[in-house]
């Protein structure tokens, strides 16, 4: 089973994935977790290509073409091998993301984006993903960090790649869960694991009926 975690910055998906990792993990489920960009050693260190706020300025293509190069390694070694030894692997971001930031937020043309994700991924698409949903001003004020380099982008580009991943969301209510992700963290973790045992339940009831 594949979960994943989208969202604009500081929204809680760090949060929320080691929560659930924790819920799902203490009842006996072998759990991975797991992010994007990133997941192996060659995807991390396209990740700090990616987001180091000092590194040389990335046209918009050249970002996404290594958003989806770190996609392809992280998704052929890590993902697929834990999903085929049965294990529920929980993702912070995912192909998702390059639609919401690179086409709705960069204006990149959103079906040539599709296209690349479907071959980076080699078709993989999760089970669920979970959209935790929040105004940016209020999600960036949660971030006590420095800034990364998608983090320096102004709010206006922030509210565009929101609207996008809430039309991604429209357009497949049947994968995607939206969540009002403003309340404390444990609140939002309850909706997100009552979620998940709705479809664990689903799954296993599938499986004793065949
Ligand atoms: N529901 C919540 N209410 C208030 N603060 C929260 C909540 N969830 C997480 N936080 C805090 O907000 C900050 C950002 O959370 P977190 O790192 O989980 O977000 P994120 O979506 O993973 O961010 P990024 O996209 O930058 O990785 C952290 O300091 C975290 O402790
Ligand atoms: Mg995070």
């Amino acid at each position: 089973m594949f979960i994943v975690f989208e969202g604009i910055d500081g929204t809680g998906k760090t949060t929320q994935v080691n929560l659930l990792a924790r819920a799902l993990s203490g009842r006996g489920l072998p759990v991975l977790v797991t992010r994007e960009p990133g997941g192996t050693a060659a995807a991390e260190a396209i990740r700090r290509l990616l987001l180091d706020p000092a590194g040389e300025s990335l046209e918009p293509l050249t970002e996404v073409l290594l958003y989806a190069a770190a996609r392809a390694q992280h998704v052929a070694r890590k993902i697929r091998p834990a999903l085929a030894a049965g294990r529920v692997v929980l993702c912070d971001r995912f192909a998702d993301a390059t639609l919401a930031y690179q086409g709705f937020g960069r204006g990149l043309e959103i079906g040539a984006l599709a296209g690349l994700n479907a071959l980076a991924a080699g078709g993989l698409v999760p089970a669920l993903t979970f959209l935790l949903d929040m105004p940016p001003a209020e999600a960036l004020a949660r971030l006590k960090r420095p800034a990364d380099r998608m983090e320096r982008e102004g709010i206006e580009f922030y509210r565009q790649v929101r609207r996008g991943y809430l039309e991604l969301a429209a357009r497949e209510p049947g994968r995607y869960r939206v969540i009002d992700a403003r309340p404390a963290a444990g609140t939002v973790h309850g909706l997100v694991l009552a979620a998940v045992e709705e479809m664990l339940h689903e799954t296993v009831c599938r499986f004793s009926r065949a």
